[in-house]
């Protein structure tokens, strides 16, 4: 009997050694240790045995277990530290290669995200009434973000519940309205640009209100320009990225940095939606960029592309479009062409 459990861990031994996976240990493991297993057949026999011999081959029982169980562990740790070491080897993707044909139908082979692909309609509708694009940057300093558009020290945009503070004094963008004066202290009117980007707001989160989404801003400075300009280039907008159909109508608002300041609403579902900010660029404003606001004037407006997005795709939750899950995702699909 003693010879035999000897045998025995000699073969559950060389076995551990020469599994090449996990899996295959976990093959030995109940080929040797479990219920079934031959070191418990061994033991369920012992009851049979002298009572002399008993003791004796229990214990060389336990021992034999005991080794198998310690040479499994070793090993396993082992193959893993192999598997660790090789994945730079087996895990690397080659995100250069075309997708395989037939994985865009699938949804595997990577889209356009529904936000890039709205930006860029919107940004091609822009271009076509010659405006231009223009990037600023998501760190942005109190002048550009604040001062500069009128909004004084008290307003409640400046609230440590929005803004996004950095230590050095600086914040995160809460809008896109800052790139306008970066606009007009760089330019010479006429000014015709748009910025779509990423803004941040510290925000609660919930199906509506993310911390992180974008922004269109748009601007137009000349002489002589009017509200009717406006009305004209916002509707010819709404009309390419929402429809033919779709009507729009102007409220009276207050944004510190245009006056007069509107809303502007669209109809949708049979009902009017309120939409964007926009008005006349506040002379002080303009005088903040450096230009004369005797000799020029101009419109703005700024309104939310995430909204938009969600209600082009009937999407439900605002979370969804920042949280890279795939399954949201690969819903996007036809749209690389962009
Ligand atoms: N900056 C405003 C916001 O974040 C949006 C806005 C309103 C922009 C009116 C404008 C404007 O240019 O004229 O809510």
């Amino acid at each position: 009997m003693l010879d035999q459990l000897q045998a025995l861990q000699a073969t559950a031994l060389d076995e551990v050694r020469a599994a090449v996976d996990v899996a295959a240990l976990d093959v030995v493991q109940s080929a040797f240790l479990g219920k079934k297993g031959q070191v418990q057949q061994v033991l369920r026999t012992i009851g049979k045995l002298d009572p002399k011999e008993r003791g004796p081959v229990g214990r060389a029982a336990n021992e034999a277990k005991q080794a198998i169980e310690a040479a499994l562990e070793a090993r396993k740790a082992e193959l893993l530290a192999a598997a660790d070491a090789n994945l730079a080897e087996t895990e690397w993707v080659d995100a250069t290669l075309p997708p395989p044909a037939g994985s865009r139908a699938s949804g595997r082979g990577g889209s356009i995200h529904p936000i890039t692909a709205l930006v860029r309609d919107m940004e091609d509708v822009f271009l076509s009434m010659g405006f231009e694009t223009l990037d600023g940057p998501w760190v942005e300093d109190d002048h550009h973000n604040f001062g500069a558009l009128n909004i004084p020290p008290d307003h409640p945009a400046r609230d440590m519940q929005d803004t996004y503070w950095l230590t050095d004094g600086n914040l995160l963008r809460t809008h896109t309205s800052p790139v306008q004066v970066r606009a007009m202290e760089t330019r010479k009117p006429p000014i015709r640009a748009v910025c779509l980007g990423r803004i941040f707001r510290n925000e609660e989160l919930d199906a509506t209100h993310e911390n992180t989404f974008h922004q269109c801003e748009g601007f137009f400075v000349d002489r002589d320009v009017s509200v009717g300009h406006m009305i004209y280039v916002l509707e010819s907008l709404l009309h390419e990225i929402i429809g033919p159909d779709v009507k729009v109508r102007l409220r009276p608002s207050y944004f510190p940095f245009v006056e007069p300041g509107f809303e502007m609403d669209v109809t949708f579902r049979g009902d009017w939606m309120e939409l964007l900010g926009c008005g006349m660029v506040h002379p002080y404003v303009l005088e903040a960029g450096g230009i004369d606001p005797n000799e020029y004037s101009g419109f703005a407006f700024g309104m939310g592309i995430d909204r938009l997005v969600m209600v082009r795709h009937g999407v439900e939750d605002i979370r969804h479009l920042m949280s890279g899950d795939l399954r949201f995702m690969s819903q996007f699909t036809g749209g690389l062409e962009g």
